[in-house]
């Protein structure tokens, strides 16, 4: 497994999490293994950073470990299907013993952990001819009441039953919870630690997967586990649901299912990993090279390729830029001409971002060029999408080697999109000529695209 050994490269990523909220779902069996010392600490750690953490808990574990002692039979096991009374006991008494466990164990680390009563349920009801009894249905989240406490430094012990106000109480599936709490709160991440590991399908070579998994299963670079999909954007989740459920064991489908219904409830990214595996949190949020699978939203949504018809917008969008010499003048018509090559990223369908990116086939080079910014939507990251939306796209045509020229954001450039300083000399032999010509004598920055960072490097 890849270690932690660089502490630069946690410090890197915590001011991207620094007062953001993380959701935590521990399934039970996690809960009983040795390494739940281990993520104990990591989550004092993440506390440390000033990131928020709330623990939503499963208790399958417990309650096959009570319904054996007391030989009982539960009438359905993951809070989805139905619950009888006795069913219901079990569930309750198994929830309370590890959300208890849950506390001692956060105390044991300095934390304060509080466990409380913070969903409002009601019952399922009858579905499809049939009454699920005290399972229920999530009315709200109490998120107010959350936010508190994690404002108090707090963590919150989320237990997936649900109360109706009314004394009466339901069960609910923890993943679902899970989710639900995310989505309300409004968290950076939802982190699943199961006893599984992250997607993995062994035995599919590409060449057998459909369209959308084949391309994932292209991107996955360095594999330390056969077949793991680190990273896969939404649509390409639901493409492994879609056409290799069989493929994969049917916990993982569900788990993966619930993490697609968490990016479309708008959390960011959803990440399932193996919580048996020491460092793996820990590895998963601050590396690049996380132990389990990352579903993540597509952050290319609000970038689309440009048309003719965006010459305009595009000219007025760099108007500015070009009066203060950041840019090169383009004339509407060259820009036409060229506006296959440029993208545009829209807010509310106007453009308020673009760039192009030129490609030099024979020697493997691509320029990324007219990145602009309106600057009322500055400092919002959208440079940065529009820079690995352009590698992106440099990549997929085959390109080793992306080139700029800059006046005056070459730090930008260096600071944030990883490019380095290079040389007139970098320049493919053409646009040396015109380089030469145009006596801008801009700064040439360079960064290589084959070096085995994906597209969504530092992005987990
Ligand atoms: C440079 C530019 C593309 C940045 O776009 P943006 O969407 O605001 O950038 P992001 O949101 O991705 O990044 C913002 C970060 O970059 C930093 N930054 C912005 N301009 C910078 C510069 N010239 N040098 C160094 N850092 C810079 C910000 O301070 C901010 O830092 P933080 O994340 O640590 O707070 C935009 O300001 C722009 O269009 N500038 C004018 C056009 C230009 O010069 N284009 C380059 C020619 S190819």
């Amino acid at each position: 497994m890849h270690r932690l050994t660089d502490l630069r490269e946690i410090l890197r990523y915590v001011p991207r999490f620094r007062d953001r909220l993380f959701v935590i779902a521990i399934d039970g069996a996690v809960v009983e293994d040795e390494n739940f010392r281990n993520v104990l600490l990591d989550l004092a750690l993440l506390k440390s950073l000033r990131i928020g953490v709330v623990l939503v808990h499963g208790a399958l574990h417990q309650i096959l470990k009570l319904a054996d002692l007391t030989k009982q039979q539960p009438s359905n096991l993951d809070g989805s299907g139905i619950t009888d009374d006795a069913t219901l006991q079990l569930a309750l008494f198994a929830s309370s013993r590890v959300a208890y466990e849950l506390v001692e164990g956060l105390d044991a680390a300095d934390l304060h952990g509080v466990s409380g009563s913070f969903l409002v349920a009601h019952p399922a009801g009858i579905l499809g001819g049939i009454d699920h009894q005290w399972t229920g249905k999530i009315e709200r989240v109490q998120t107010g009441l959350i936010q508190s406490l994690v404002a108090q430094d707090m963590v919150p012990v989320v237990s997936p039953v649900g109360a109706d106000g009314e004394g009466r109480t339901y069960r609910l599936n923890s993943d679902h919870v899970a989710v639900e709490v995310a989505a309300a709160l409004k968290a950076a991440k939802l982190i699943f630690l199961s006893t599984l590991p992250g997607v993995t399908l062994t035995n599919l070579a590409s060449e057998k997967a459909s369209g959308a998994v084949k391309t994932a299963i292209d991107r996955q670079r360095e594999p330390s586990v056969e077949g793991l999909l680190r990273s896969l954007s939404l649509e390409e989740a639901e493409a492994v649901l879609a056409g290799h459920r069989a493929d994969i064991a049917p916990e993982l489908a569900s788990k993966l299912e619930q993490a697609v219904r968490g990016v479309k409830l708008g959390v960011p990214r959803v990440h399932l990993i193996d919580g048996r595996v020491s460092e793996g949190l820990l590895a998963e949020v601050f590396s690049n090279l996380g132990v389990g699978t990352m579903v993540h939203a597509n952050e290319y949504q609000a970038i689309r390729k440009a048309a003719k018809k965006d010459g305009r917008a595009i000219l007025s969008l760099i108007a500015q830029g070009v009066a203060n010499d950041e840019l090169v003048r383009r004339s509407r018509a060259e820009i036409e001409r060229t506006a296959e090559d440029f993208f545009v990223f829209e807010v509310d369908k106007l453009p308020v971002a673009c760039a192009a990116v030129h490609l030099h086939p024979s020697e493997g080079k691509a320029e990324l060029a007219c990145v602009c910014v309106d600057p009322r939507f500055e400092n919002r990251g959208i440079g940065r999408k529009m820079i690995e939306y352009g590698e992106s796209l440099a990549r997929q045509a085959g390109m080793r080697e992306m080139f700029l020229l800059s006046t005056q954001a070459f730090n930008y450039f260096q600071q944030k999109g990883g490019f380095i300083q290079g040389s007139p000399a970098d320049l493919p032999v053409s646009r040396r000529e015109k380089y030469d010509k145009s006596g801008r004598r801009s700064l040439v920055l360079v960064k290589r695209l084959d070096d085995g960072i994906g597209s969504n490097h530092g992005a987990r």
